[in-house]
């Protein structure tokens, strides 16, 4: 097993007519906690990582920690770059061995939209990566303070968008939000539906944090293969972390570190096994 295209890992999730879960990380806890569940439920995922992230989380640090723990893992994973906002960056994820990357030009207009993912097609394909785009605009913010408003993908649009780019998998705006939704979302099923009609390539869903397994499911039999989870596992990792340190006077730095994988290792395992269907 290893580090491997995402392609790879969609195509095959489109056989077997489920989703794979595509885990956001930001420390060694986070990357631990996501292969140690993969491992233990013997399914592959994808490790990912947004561009405004890296503020905290330095992509020359977490880059090669990504890459290492997938090629070093008992699974095959996928190492991908989440919401890239430059061209710099994708790059620079490509360089170090990411087996996939997306550059969000879903808030441009759509010719720019497509010219801008023409030009990542081009630098993954030097690569042999994987290209994800996104159409529409998902909800709520990845990492910002600006909350973006939510406008479906238009199916007709996304046909256009993937033959003239030529990218592996789309990235749906169906009433999706990154972050903690305020109420449970209204996903719109039926535009997803037109959507995996219209389009042949692996759709992918964002804003996981906070939809409802029977939502996961029915999004899985319309098309969906990858699944983007961030905020959960940042929350049961802060979680544990609190619990630890409130039960313990004098907190040990080790235990500490453990109870983070593990915050993280409940959220993952607890979705790789509604996205297995
Ligand atoms: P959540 O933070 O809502 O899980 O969204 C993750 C995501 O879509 C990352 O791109």
């Amino acid at each position: 097993m290893s580090l491997v295209a995402m392609k790879t890992l969609l195509r095959r999730a489109d056989e077997n007519n489920c989703a794979v879960g595509a885990f956001s990380v930001g420390n060694m806890e986070m990357v631990m906690g996501a292969v140690r569940a993969a491992e233990d439920l013997n399914t592959p995922i994808i490790l990912q990582i947004a561009e405004k992230r890296l503020k905290n989380s330095p992509l020359s640090l977490m880059a090669p920690m990504m890459v290492s723990a997938a090629k070093h893992a008992k699974v095959d994973i996928a190492v991908h770059l989440d919401h890239g906002l430059t061209m710099e960056c994708v790059k620079e994820a490509l360089s170090y061995g990411f087996t996939s990357v997306m550059l969000d030009g879903s808030l441009l207009p759509f010719e720019q939209n497509i010219a801008l993912t023409k030009g990542v097609v081009a630098a993954a394909a030097a690569y042999g990566a994987t290209v994800e785009a996104e159409l529409g605009v998902v909800g709520g913010n990845e990492g910002d303070t600006a909350e973006h408003k939510i406008t479906c993908t238009d199916p007709a649009m996304a046909k256009t968008f993937c033959e003239e780019t030529g990218i592996d998998a789309l990235a749906v705006a169906i009433g999706n939000a990154h972050g903690n939704y305020p109420v449970s979302p209204e996903l719109r099923f039926d535009v997803l539906e037109e959507i995996d009609k219209t389009v042949d390539i692996p759709l992918v869903l964002h804003g996981g944090t906070g939809i409802s397994d029977e939502q996961f499911r029915r999004a899985i039999s319309l098309g969906i293969r990858k699944i983007n989870i961030a905020t959960a596992s940042f929350d049961h990792l802060a979680k544990n972390a609190k619990a630890y340190c409130d039960a313990n006077a004098t907190p040990d730095y080790f235990a500490l570190s453990e109870q983070m994988v593990q915050g993280v290792y409940e959220n993952v395992k607890r979705h790789i096994n509604v996205f297995n269907n």
